[in-house]
């Protein structure tokens, strides 16, 4: 059983905290570290939660891409509010984050885009993610005349980009023994002002 006592995130900041833990997921987990839950919420209420991948982050908010015409992008475009929960089984730990939500400037997102893999930014150009799609053969034929668009260097499309979640919630949780886990929560002084520092409160597990 992980020692609980050994955590302890006085004094630290929460997104050197996030890296450090990422960093151990990154050596222990046998897949996809940065995979997070990532919650949205419709602007009538109706929360849905999906697996996204954190790409990078800047000092107040953690980066994440997707198609812009997707239903967690509607969603996240209407609120300007998300979720996310990350959990690494190896290291029982969890990270859990509540914050605003805004587009990654087109710089940002020309940047990432570049960097993935040919396949993938064509599929990024194939996909019109979360629409119905008749048949498996449709997928494929859009695949082929994406790459016929575009024999190499496939421009990011329009409808394709980044999000930062800029939190003003931070919750780490650790495993303990007969189920003590240990919990601490981050929260901004002042929600809205990243610069106003970090209140650090411990929890009941
Ligand atoms: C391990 C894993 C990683 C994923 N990473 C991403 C991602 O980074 N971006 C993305 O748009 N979808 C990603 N997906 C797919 C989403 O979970 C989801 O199916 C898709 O984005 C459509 O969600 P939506 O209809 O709620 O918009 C990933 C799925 C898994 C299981």
């Amino acid at each position: 059983m992980t020692d609980a006592s050994a955590f302890d995130p006085t004094g630290k900041d929460p997104f050197a905290l996030f890296d450090a833990w990422l960093a151990e997921a990154e050596s222990t987990e046998i897949n996809d570290p940065n995979a997070v839950a990532l919650a949205t919420v419709s602007p009538d209420g109706w929360p849905s939660v999906r697996v996204v991948l954190i790409k990078g982050r800047d000092d107040k908010a953690l980066h994440f891409y997707t198609n812009y015409t997707s239903r967690k992008a509607s969603e996240l475009d209407a609120t300007g509010r998300a979720g996310m929960s990350i959990h690494w089984k190896s290291l029982r730990r969890q990270i859990r984050l509540v914050g605003q939500v805004e587009r990654l400037p087109d710089h940002v997102s020309d940047e990432y885009y570049a960097s993935r893999p040919y396949g993938s930014r064509i599929g990024a150009w194939a996909s019109k993610q979360s629409q119905p799609l008749a048949s498996r053969e449709d997928l494929i034929a859009r695949v082929s005349q994406a790459e016929a668009d575009y024999p190499d260097n496939p421009p990011r499309p329009p409808f394709w980009g980044g999000y930062r979640l800029i939190p003003h919630e931070i919750e780490f949780w650790h495993d303990g023994a007969s189920r003590l886990h240990d919990r601490f929560c981050f929260r901004l002084k002042t929600p809205d002002q990243p610069a106003s520092g970090w209140d650090i409160q411990r929890l009941y597990p």
